[in-house]
C-alpha cells in the first residue's frame, strides 16, 4: 500500500504540473482527492491493515494529500498569472505606432465671406438679427408694399407651403420684424437663407443666401446710405474700391437703387468679368418706404431709414472668382480645400 500511495502523490505531481488551465486543475483535483477519488479509493482499504501499519499509512496518505493540494496552489497561482501576463501582451498599445490621421474641416467659403461681413458691419455699430426662413406672405410681401396680385411677386416665385405660408424669397420680412420688436434708432444686418423656384443653373439656385441691412433713425438720408455702403466695399474689397449707384426700382423702398462696386479684377479698366463695365453689381438698396415704416410702428414723419440686401454667393463668386454657384452647396472636398 504503502508504494502505492507515493506513486500516486507522484503521477498526480506529474499531471498536475502539465495541466494547462483551471479547469485541468480541478478535474485532477476530483480525481485524486474528490470522494471517489483514488486517494480515498486507497484508505477504503486500511481495514486490512495490521493496528501497527494502520496510523503509519494514515500519516502518510495525509502527507500526500497535502502535498498534492501543494501543488494544486502552485500550478493554479502560475497559470493565472500566465493568463494575465498574456492579456498584458496583447491588450497593450505601441506607442510608437503610426496614428490614424484626423482631417481638420475648415470654413465653408460662404461663412468666411459671411463673417467677413458680419465683423464689418459689427465695426460701424450694426448688430445681427434673424428671422424665420418659413414666413408669412403678410410679412414677406404684403408689409413690403407688394400686394396680392402685383407683378413684383413674380420675379420673386417661391415656393408655398399653405395659401399664405410660403419659404421666404428674400431676407426684407426681416425688416419689418425688427421694426416691430424694436424702437429706433435700429442699425441690423440680417443674413439667412431664401428661397426661389429657379432652376439651377451656374447662377442659379433654388436656396442662396442675402445680408439685409436697415437702419432707421431721425435725420437718415440717401447720403447716409451712399457713405456707409461706400465704407462697407472699402473695407471688404480694398481701400481704392468706389462704389456706383444706379437707380431701380424695389416696392419696399423709396427712391431705390442698386450699388456697383469697382471691378476688383481689372480695379475699373474693364475686363470680361466685369463685362467691361469697371464695376460689379452687389446689391440693391433704398429708403425705406414711408408704407413699411409705418407698417412697422414708425412714424414716416419723425424717423427715416434706409434699407439694403445683398446676394451673399455672387459676393464670393467674385471674390474667389467661382464660376458656378452650384459648386457651394455639392460639398465636393476638391473645391471645398481650395479656401
Ligand atoms: N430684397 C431685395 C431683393 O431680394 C433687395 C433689397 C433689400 C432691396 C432691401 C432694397 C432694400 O431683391
Amino acid at each position: 500500500m504503502k508504494e502505492r500511495i507515493e506513486a500516486l502523490g507522484l503521477s498526480a505531481s506529474q499531471e498536475l504540473n502539465n495541466a494547462q488551465s483551471l479547469q485541468e486543475i480541478e478535474a485532477l483535483r476530483v480525481k485524486y482527492l474528490g470522494k471517489k477519488g483514488e486517494l480515498t479509493a486507497i484508505l477504503k482499504q486500511m481495514g486490512s491493515l495490521s493496528a501497527e501499519e494502520r496510523p503509519v499509512m494514515g500519516q502518510l496518505a495525509n502527507a500526500v494529500r497535502a502535498q498534492i493540494e501543494e501543488v494544486i496552489e502552485t500550478r493554479a497561482k502560475e497559470l493565472k498569472e500566465a493568463e494575465i501576463e498574456k492579456k498584458l501582451i496583447e491588450e497593450s498599445i505601441d506607442v510608437t505606432m503610426p496614428g490614424t490621421p484626423r482631417s481638420v474641416g475648415h470654413k465653408h467659403p460662404l461663412s468666411i465671406v459671411l463673417d467677413e461681413v458680419k465683423d464689418i458691419f459689427l465695426g460701424m455699430g450694426f448688430k445681427i438679427s434673424t428671422g424665420p426662413e418659413i414666413e408669412w406672405d403678410e410679412y414677406n410681401f404684403e408689409a413690403l408694399n407688394i400686394p396680392q396680385d402685383h407683378p413684383a411677386r413674380d420675379t420673386q416665385d417661391t415656393f408655398y407651403l399653405s395659401e399664405n405660408k410660403l419659404l421666404r424669397s428674400q431676407t426684407s420680412p426681416v425688416q419689418v420684424r425688427v421694426m416691430e420688436q424694436q424702437e429706433p434708432p435700429i442699425r441690423i444686418i440680417a443674413p439667412g437663407r431664401v428661397y426661389r423656384s429657379d432652376s439651377v443653373d451656374a447662377t442659379h439656385s433654388p436656396l442662396f443666401h442675402q445680408i439685409e441691412g436697415l437702419v432707421v433713425d431721425k435725420g437718415i438720408t440717401m447720403g447716409t446710405l451712399k457713405g456707409n455702403l461706400a465704407d462697407f466695399a472699402k473695407k471688404l474689397y480694398g481701400e481704392d474700391t468706389k462704389i456706383r449707384i444706379r437707380p431701380h426700382h424695389f416696392q419696399f423702398t423709396e427712391p431705390s437703387c442698386e450699388v456697383d462696386v469697382t471691378c476688383f479684377r481689372c480695379h475699373g479698366e474693364g475686363c470680361p468679368m466685369c463685362k467691361g463695365e469697371g464695376f460689379i453689381e452687389i446689391l440693391g438698396a433704398g429708403m425705406v418706404h414711408p408704407n413699411v415704416l409705418r407698417r412697422g410702428g414708425i412714424d414716416p414723419e419723425e424717423y427715416s431709414g434706409y434699407a439694403f440686401g445683398m446676394g451673399l454667393e455672387r459676393l464670393v463668386m467674385f471674390r474667389f472668382n467661382i464660376d458656378d454657384i452650384r459648386l457651394f452647396y455639392e460639398n465636393d472636398l476638391r473645391f471645398l480645400k481650395q479656401f
